[in-house]
């Protein structure tokens, strides 16, 4: 059954739900949405805007690894036909594949209402059910300057577990990765 809920955040009423294949025929939302962070120069990874080209292939990959594979999971949080927010929870492979990989971000306009706890909550709640096999583990990184996704992933249970010197470029400095975990 797909996970579809409508809930007030603030006062903007905010749906959750997985990706769906219509999601294709308007991948403009999502190019936007990915590459106004970019333009934020917010603490992520990407640091490159995404062509339309690129995005859909890239959200065509999750649909196949979300739908057929059970590798995946994901979570995305629309305003008014805005993407407000995305979560995602992949499997690791092999030896790892006890372990899920967490990742998200919320639109600066969306955020310190609750969504991003929200979201990654019922996220974990939902890889529990649908991913094979089941995680045991969510691992994360998380740039060490980023308090507001600390604090995020510290109030959930995370715990840090290591911290991996100079991983990331940001604004001409090299910034440390912390690494956490939270048992399942
Ligand atoms: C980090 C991020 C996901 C937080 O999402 P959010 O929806 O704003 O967070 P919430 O409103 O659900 O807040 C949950 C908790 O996070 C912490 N938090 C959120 N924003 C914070 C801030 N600006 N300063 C300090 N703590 C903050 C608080 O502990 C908060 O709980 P509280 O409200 O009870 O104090 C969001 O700021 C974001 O997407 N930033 C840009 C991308 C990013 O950094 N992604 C994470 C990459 S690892």
């Amino acid at each position: 059954m797909e996970y579809l809920i409508k809930k007030q955040f603030g006062d903007k009423e905010i749906t959750i739900r997985q990706f769906l294949k219509k999601d294709l025929l308007s991948v403009k939302r999502f190019q936007i949405y990915l590459n106004t962070l970019v333009e934020e120069d917010a603490k992520i990874l990407m640091r490159t805007k995404r062509t339309l080209k690129e995005e859909k292939e890239w959200l065509e990959g999750k649909l196949v690894d979300v739908k057929k594979h059970h590798k995946e999971v994901y979570l995305l949080a629309e305003y008014e036909g805005l993407i407000a927010g995305l979560c995602s929870i992949k499997l690791q492979q092999e030896r790892q594949d006890h372990i899920g990989e967490l990742g998200i971000s919320i639109g600066k306009d969306f955020r310190k209402i609750g969504l991003g706890f929200y979201l990654t909550k019922e996220l974990i709640k939902l890889a529990k059910k649908e991913l094979k096999p089941k995680p045991k583990i969510i691992k994360l990184f998380v740039f060490a300057n980023n308090e507001p996704a600390i604090r995020l992933y510290e109030k959930i249970g995370f715990r840090q577990v290591a911290i991996l010197p100079d991983q990331i470029q940001f604004q001409g400095k090299l910034i440390d990765e912390i690494c956490m975990q939270l048992y399942l």
